[in-house]
């Protein structure tokens, strides 16, 4: 089970909503700080340990700086995303570049960054060379193919476009050693919002085997192994979050039977979890603007799908609650609630973050001229990163709840000068 918290009362959440118009996205501070310390404590099992974050999962730079501070480096999937992590103050190797099918400005951003390349291909030591040049450390990314089930979100690796083959590895690094390249990691991606701790060992001893047949096949010997991202959170309440001691005992273990007898000792684990990270302490926080009765029950919010997509996207599940009406008493009485269907004003019909749901009953800003506050929970990764402008939508802005109390807005809602910034419409009115 997981407790589902929102941070604010009702009160304060009048307050803040005086000052910024709903919707918003909302992050804790604190909560996002203790969970970063309870995955390094856990972790401090190995002789080194560093989790670098997704920086996809939730790219602002305030938060990127706040993991800066506590130790954690920036995995990196494009340009902006290599900047954004050197704006927030992370510098050479704390920065990794795992992108795939990568453009050449990548590349060569990245290795003048001094970051690490994640190669996602064989093809790409060539183009790497003769592109940016060859840095001192590389990484490559595995694709277990038949060898590893995946899940629903990153689908079965034997059908993933992602990484090398083990034979295309082996061949990699020999490759690599003979171009002179003196530094080397291993990497692999498997899973996506992954519960099961057993899923995760099993990733570790998979690649902790393949370090050692790297080491007898090639000589080379590993620098670090990042076992990626893809640890889950508990989106459904009757979920259970991942323990992170259970795991990295259990990732522990695997390492003292493999990578310790194989001469692997000591060896830096590294990750590249987002969602884990700050997913469980972000919330989207819309009001209720109208109740439509048809041939279902409808609240439709002022977010919509191009604030969050995941259920629309992948039929995920947010927890939604109401605040004030938090009570489950109430809520459990069939007089005091309602099935709806929670929903946006996008011109698609999977523009909904609750289907049949039973809520407290809602009141709307069409009946009150306020509306209830709807928060849809666990979106503080993957959330309003994915967002879009299709219908003209504008996407939230973003405030961090501090540890002070305080609140900071660390990204404004787009205007509608934002929508047009990249169009030139002077030419418009002669152009037939
Ligand atoms: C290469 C890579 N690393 C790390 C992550 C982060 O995954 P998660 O946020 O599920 O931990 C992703 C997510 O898509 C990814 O593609």
């Amino acid at each position: 089970m997981s407790e589902k918290y929102f941070p604010l009362d009702k009160a304060a959440l009048d307050e803040l909503a005086l000052k910024y118009q709903t919707p918003f996205y909302l992050y804790d501070e604190k909560a996002i700080i203790e969970n970063v310390r309870r995955i390094k404590a856990a972790f401090s099992v190995f002789p080194a340990y560093k989790n670098h974050f997704a920086v996809k999962a939730l790219p602002n730079p305030y938060i990127l700086k706040l993991l800066a501070a506590e130790g954690f480096g920036a995995d990196c999937a494009s340009l902006p995303e290599l900047l954004l992590a050197e704006i927030s103050g992370m510098k050479g190797e704390d920065i990794m570049l795992t992108s795939n099918e990568t453009p050449t400005k990548e590349y060569i951003a990245a290795k003048n960054m001094g970051a690490v390349i994640n190669l996602d291909d064989f093809t790409h030591i060539e183009f790497l060379e003769k592109k940016a040049g060859l840095p001192d450390l590389i990484s490559m990314r595995y694709n277990p193919g038949p060898l590893k089930e995946g899940n629903a979100i990153i689908g079965k690796p034997e059908e993933a476009k992602y990484g090398f083959t083990r034979e295309q590895l082996i061949k990699g690094y020999s490759l690599l050693k003979e171009k002179g390249v003196k530094r080397f990691a291993l990497h692999t991606m498997v899973a996506s919002n992954e519960l099961s701790v057993p899923y995760h060992i099993e990733t570790a001893r998979m690649l902790f085997e393949l370090a050692a047949e790297i080491l007898s096949k090639t000589g080379v010997r590993l620098e670090f192994i990042n076992l990626g991202g893809g640890v889950g959170i508990p989106y459904k309440p009757d979920q259970t979050a991942v323990d992170y001691e259970v795991l990295a005992v259990g990732i522990k273990k695997a390492y003292n039977e493999i990578l310790a007898p194989a001469g692997l000792d000591p060896m830096e684990i590294r990750t590249e979890w987002g969602r884990v990270v700050t997913g469980p302490y972000g919330w989207l926080v819309a009001r209720a603007v109208h109740k439509k009765e048809i041939y279902r029950s409808y609240i439709a919010l002022d977010a919509c799908m191009a604030d969050l997509m995941r259920p629309a996207l992948y039929g995920a599940y947010h927890h939604i609650t109401i605040p004030g009406k938090e009570n489950p008493a109430q809520a459990e009485s069939q007089t005091l609630t309602e099935t709806y269907d929670v929903v946006g004003s996008l011109c698609e019909n999977n523009d909904k973050f609750a289907i049949q749901r039973q809520l407290p009953k809602i009141v709307t800003s069409a009946e009150n001229g306020k509306g209830d506050f709807v928060v849809i929970h666990d979106a503080g990764a993957h959330g309003r990163a994915m967002g879009f402008n299709y219908n003209g939508k504008l996407r939230c802005g973003e405030l961090l709840l501090r540890v002070d109390g305080s609140v900071a807005q660390i990204r404004r809602a787009e205007t509608v000068d934002d929508y047009f910034t990249t169009l030139d419409i002077s030419g418009v009115k002669d152009f037939y």
